[in-house]
């Protein structure tokens, strides 16, 4: 086995896991859609730890509020509002344990088997598993390179009466592309005309490698018709399972008043009491910038590899996130993946992302689990995988 640190070999004979990520030896796995294992904050995490428990209150081992640790959240509310450039009030802020369980939990909320949701195509497939689980009907609305078309929406609103969409408007997951202003103040009207939910997961809002000022979906809160997410998996640690949602207050009271909070109490005290640390102390400011220095050198890398190794290769370089979404005209990526294998290099097949079994020759790839030197070299094998099976 191998982690992050690529010169370290597992010295046992058996793979113990530890992390859902397992990538054999050898492999360059430009699907894995994680952070670095380099860049997990190790040190900030473990002073701000020390700087917890020193304080000698042992009430964030208690079970929490259930809306979430109200100094997290006053901590969260600044750092929000400095960085959105608008206030952030703690009270709208409801603690999560990262988006996948914010999502569940909306759906256990605002939802019953057999309601209908409209989603992007292509979109996060992961949240496609959770939306299974609620036997939920997915609507797929098409995307362009300025996101949700909201033409394509306006028109299955005819047809549907959807209990929410879920879009990923900033730097999509695996599309890359960003909604526009235009497209975001309509699909907030469009919301309050035809009574659905927004649920805007914004995991990657702050991994901005432009200078093109975004405005998140929190700024429409205080309707009644948005609800925003985001999480620390990207900009900490993923280990943590810790996020946030902005809602407006009936949407919170919803979300609290669940079976699941009233037993276990609010998500995730220990945790947030940490984190609220590393916030005051300025550490999260720090590694936000550190890691859009470093992912956007590897965006850099990885489009021009691209460029060199795969002419053939259709894209637009996203300014921020995670991945690349490239198509391959007519190309089974499914087919693709496994060829791949042989070449020691991994990639995620664009049907993955479809709700319809669509976007078979596109395919996601990810620069940001590895270095410049092995984003290159993953990017080659492609290349030679590519000119083998033409
Ligand atoms: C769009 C999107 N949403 C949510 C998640 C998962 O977030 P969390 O770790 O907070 O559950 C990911 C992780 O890859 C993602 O890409």
């Amino acid at each position: 086995m191998i982690w992050g640190n690529f010169n370290y070999t597992c010295p046992m004979t058996t793979y113990i896991p530890t992390s859902q990520i397992y990538i054999p030896e050898g492999m360059i796995d430009l699907g894995a859609g994680d952070p670095d294992f380099a860049l997990l904050p190790l040190d900030m995490l473990r002073h701000a730890a020390e700087a917890c428990f020193a304080k000698d209150d042992p009430s964030f081992l208690q079970y929490g509020v259930e809306q979430g640790d109200g100094y997290f959240r006053i901590a969260l509310a600044k750092f929000l509002s400095q960085r959105y450039g608008f206030p952030v009030d703690s009270n709208n802020l409801f603690v999560t344990n990262g988006i996948s369980n914010a999502l569940d939990l909306i759906c256990a909320r605002f939802t019953r088997p057999g309601d209908t949701i409209f989603v992007e195509e292509p979109t996060y497939f992961l949240a496609l598993r959770i939306f299974a689980d609620h036997d939920l009907r997915i609507v797929p609305i098409p995307t362009d390179g300025d996101g949700l078309i909201i033409d394509a929406l306006d028109e299955k609103l005819g047809e549907f009466q959807p209990k929410f969409l879920y879009t990923v408007p900033t730097f999509q997951n695996p599309g890359g592309c960003t909604l526009t202003q235009d497209r975001r103040e309509r699909l907030v009207q469009l919301s309050q005309e035809h009574d659905f939910l927004i649920v805007a997961d914004e995991v990657y809002h702050f991994l901005n490698y432009s200078d093109q000022q975004i405005k998140p979906f929190a700024a429409y809160t205080d309707l009644e018709t948005v609800i925003s997410l985001s999480s620390f998996s990207k900009i900490l640690a993923p280990g943590l399972r810790l996020g946030w949602m902005e809602a407006h207050p009936n949407n919170i009271k919803r979300l609290t008043s669940s079976g699941l909070l009233d037993s276990g109490g609010g998500l995730n005290p220990f945790t947030s009491a940490i984190v609220r640390e590393l916030i005051e102390a300025g550490d999260l400011e720090q590694n936000i910038t550190k890691l859009v220095v470093t992912y956007h050198s590897r965006l850099t890398a990885m489009e021009a590899a691209l460029q060199r190794e795969i002419p053939q290769a259709i894209f637009e370089t996203p300014q921020g996130g995670f991945f690349f979404w490239v198509r391959l005209p007519d190309l089974d990526t499914g087919q693709l993946r496994e060829d791949a294998k042989r070449f020691q290099v991994g990639l995620r097949q664009g049907a993955l992302f479809s709700s319809q079994n669509g976007m078979q020759d596109y395919i996601r790839l990810c620069f940001a689990f590895y270095d410049e030197e092995r984003i290159e070299e993953g990017i080659q094998r492609l290349g030679k995988c590519l000119n083998a099976i033409r």
